[in-house]
């Protein structure tokens, strides 16, 4: 068997398309679509993923308004910026670009953002909500992945979900929406402590992998036909790799281009979650 290639650049141009059209509609009605990016100190690697967030809100027409704080802010400093953002009637989402420097707690910088502006979906309520029938906010890259299974036709009542990784942004959140009662899986949660690793991703459906292993995924360890979303990224050598061997595509059913970044679904995403949350402030 030889996977088919999920086309990420396609669909992110189409859901781009989309979210433009949104946003246009709001506008049209007088709501300005904004998103409020918090950065903390100076990481490189945060600074590009903010810098790439800015520049697809500016072509879709949603409003940015970035807060950029030193990495010596201290926590009562941050959660007073939180805030006047979360009362600002004007700003419909906001995000807060993580890992924060260490002294901060991240948890209470999440949970000091309300439910309804909290894009990241990361809040405790919105967390919960992933288990239910009508999740309220989806956390971008596992919106992104729910958006590929979608895509294969999979009937997902009941398939077998094996996801390698359990941190907050994707494992831990991947792991409630598909399991929960809108989605119905079967999720096992694997991680660094784990055994048989090989037995359950080889009983797997479907397998989502968020570990920033290099290639930690082989062939043998992958059921024929089986659904590979690889969204891991390390860079062992310098170069970009994903958690899944190139090879897996000769037994995956679908699988996400190998040593790709996953980004532009995680984008595409934050985008459609800004425009959820403007469209329901203006209901
Ligand atoms: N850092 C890397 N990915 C993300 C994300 O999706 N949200 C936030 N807040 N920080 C990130």
């Amino acid at each position: 068997m030889t996977a088919r290639f999920f086309d990420l650049d396609a669909l992110g141009l189409r859901l781009l398309e989309d979210s433009r059209n949104r946003a246009g509609t709001l506008r049209a009605r007088g709501i300005v679509p904004c998103l409020a990016l918090v950065e903390v100190g100076e990481d490189p690697q945060s600074a590009t993923y903010v810098a790439r967030k800015i520049e697809d809100c500016r072509k879709v027409g949603i409003e940015v308004r970035k807060v950029v704080l030193p990495a010596s802010v201290t926590r009562s400093e941050l959660l007073t910026q939180i805030q006047m953002l979360d009362t600002d009637v004007s700003v419909s989402g906001i995000l807060v670009q993580l890992p924060l420097p260490s002294h901060l707690d991240e948890n209470a910088v999440i949970q000091a953002i309300s439910p309804h502006k909290d894009v990241d979906g990361l809040h405790p309520v919105n967390l919960l909500s992933l288990t239910t029938s009508e999740p309220t906010v989806i956390p971008c890259t596992v919106r992104g992945i729910d958006a590929l299974l979608l895509q294969t036709g999979l009937a997902l009542d009941g398939a077998r979900v094996a996801i390698l990784g359990r941190g907050k942004l994707v494992g831990l959140p991947a792991s409630l929406l598909l399991s929960g009662q809108s989605r119905n899986t079967t999720v096992t949660i694997l991680h660094r402590k784990s055994k048989n690793l090989g037995n359950i991703l080889r009983n797997s459906d479907i397998i989502i992998t968020a570990s920033g292993s290099a290639h930690l995924v082989t062939p043998d360890m992958v059921r024929a036909g089986a659904v590979v979303i690889d969204v891991g990224m390390s860079w062992p050598e310098g170069m970009l790799c994903g958690d899944v061997h190139p090879d897996v595509s000769e037994v995956a059913g679908w699988m996400t281009p190998p040593d790709r970044s996953f980004g532009v679904m995680t984008r595409m995403m934050l985008l459609k979650t800004v425009l959820d949350l403007a469209e329901k402030k203006g209901t």
